[in-house]
């Protein structure tokens, strides 16, 4: 089980977390907003990847 969160202020909602990983993530006023703030399985391995994905380290999987 993992934690997920986006800092806002540094997110500059490219959107890649929403398309690899829709259950957890979604935009919202062009930015990404956490749906599901705990995740486990495969949930928690595409928010990882999200994690790795965005290119302003926004995401924090933990
Ligand atoms: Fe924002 Fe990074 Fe997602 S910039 S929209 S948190 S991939």
């Amino acid at each position: 089980m993992a934690s997920v969160k986006v800092d806002k202020k540094l997110c500059i909602g490219c959107g890649a977390c929403a398309s690899m990983c829709s259950s957890v993530f979604e935009m919202k006023g062009g930015k990404s907003v956490v749906k599901k703030a705990k995740v486990s399985g495969e949930e928690e391995s595409c928010a990882k990847e999200a994690e790795s994905s965005c290119p302003v380290g926004a995401i924090s999987v933990k």
